[in-house]
């Protein structure tokens, strides 16, 4: 024993944005003992009736407002993608800890700032890649590392969702200048790319993709409409779609193994299937999504295995993920309570800690530059290297 509490509940925190995710983000907190302050809506109105509905006692006005606040120490920001610079950016300057959404920002040049920014400041800084955090992939991470499949070889596998299928389906997503210039491969391409890196611990070197939308004009309702929502508005507008619904992208890592990943919006059926197989040379791992609480074991010479998820056979990092004994099925929500504890564990000693297990602002800014380069690869049609460059350098005029 170092004489070291962990004490998250005298710590406090405040969610930017409050549909979909923010909601998990709220109730993740609740359940790891953090208190949430409050939250901030895209109106005070709206913040005030998801406040309600999620029973926060606290609904700020404006960023300001929520920053005046000093029982904030963490600010969670879960609002749409083209406001996570501006966000992030006040939030570092006034020296919170920050967990940001994915993708952490539009483009590589705003994502590096970002990390320019944390490093400053020394803050923990985190971007949600929650699959990391489901306690297979954290038991993945160590048995690769022991070497327990041998040299990985092959890394394939997809992201395939269907709440894009139809052209009467729409998002803010959809719109470039919200969620970016890439759509499917940066809003779930982006966490497959982030976990197979952090499952090989091998980053992704070069890629060569395929970018294509099916879904050429969609119907645009006039509302606002929250993500996953049922209702379709009868009053819509036509718009002209830029982004991809597929990608079909071949992948080189950093030891010489290779992969493919096939990402898509529009695949009916699979509501939200991200599935991976890795082959070493000696023995193979596979898993999905929609049968998280399975780890699929591949052998040469003996009978393949099933892990069903149990902290009694699983290593001490999937251990610590875990909250239920085995049997008791933990999936989606569960990840972001396990990513939360690795978290604030940081946030109780103040700083991050030398190589964090949760992807911190230099590993999203690491996804946004192999994006960049799918990008590149798709319209010029061939092999692109991801460009990683040291720390800018000031050169005296
Ligand atoms: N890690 C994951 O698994 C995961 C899953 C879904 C979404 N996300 C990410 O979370 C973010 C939000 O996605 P979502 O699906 O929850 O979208 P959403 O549309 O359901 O919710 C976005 C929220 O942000 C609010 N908002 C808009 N402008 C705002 C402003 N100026 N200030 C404060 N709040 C504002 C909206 O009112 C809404 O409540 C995105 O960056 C997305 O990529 C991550």
């Amino acid at each position: 024993m170092n004489g070291h509490t962990n004490n998250v509940a005298r710590l406090g925190a405040a969610v930017i944005g409050t549909g979909f995710i923010g909601t998990v983000h709220v109730e993740a907190l609740r359940r790891i003992g953090v208190q949430v302050r409050g939250v901030l809506g895209s109106s005070p109105d709206r913040g005030l009736r998801a406040a309600d509905a999620l029973g926060v006692a606290h609904t700020y006005a404006s960023l300001d407002d929520l920053l005046a606040d000093p029982g904030v120490d963490v600010v969670h920001v879960t609002s749409p993608n083209h406001l996570h610079l501006a966000h992030a950016r006040r939030i570092l300057e006034s020296g919170r800890h920050i967990v940001c959404e994915k993708p952490l920002a539009m483009t590589a040049t705003e994502s590096s700032e970002l990390v320019e920014l944390a490093a400053a400041s020394g803050v923990v800084n985190a971007v949600n890649f929650n699959n990391r955090f489901y306690p297979l992939h954290q038991h993945v991470r160590e048995i690769v590392a022991a070497g327990d499949l041998g040299d990985v070889r092959f890394v394939t596998g997809h992201y395939f969702q269907d709440w894009l299928l139809l052209e009467t389906d729409w998002n803010w997503r959809l719109e470039p200048d919200k969620g970016g210039s890439l759509r499917a491969v940066g809003d779930i391409g982006s966490h497959w790319l982030d976990l197979v890196t952090f499952l090989t611990g091998q980053r992704i070197v070069a890629v060569m993709a395929d970018l294509a939308t099916f879904v050429t004009t969609r119907q645009q309702p006039r509302g606002p409409v929250e993500t996953f929502s049922r209702e379709r508005s009868a009053d819509t507008v036509s718009r002209e779609m830029a982004t991809e619904d597929v990608a079909s992208i071949l992948l080189r890592f950093e030891n010489g193994a290779r992969g493919a990943l096939s990402v898509s919006q529009i695949s009916a059926g699979r509501k939200n299937s991200l599935a991976w197989e890795i082959d070493g040379s000696t023995d193979a791992a596979a898993w999905d999504s929609e049968t998280p609480e399975h780890l699929w074991i591949g052998h040469r010479d003996r009978p393949n295995e099933i892990l069903l998820r149990n902290p009694a056979l699983m290593g001490p990092a999937g251990r610590a993920a875990a909250a239920l004994p085995g049997g008791h099925v933990e999936g989606f929500g569960d990840t972001f309570a396990a990513l939360f504890r690795a978290i604030y564990a940081d946030v109780d000693r103040g700083r991050p800690s030398p190589r964090p297990p949760y992807a911190t602002f230099a590993d999203g800014h690491d996804e946004m530059l192999v994006g960049d380069a799918i990008a590149e690869s798709a319209r010029l049609g061939r092999w692109i290297d991801v460009a990683r460059v040291p720390a800018r350098v000031e050169v005296p005029a």
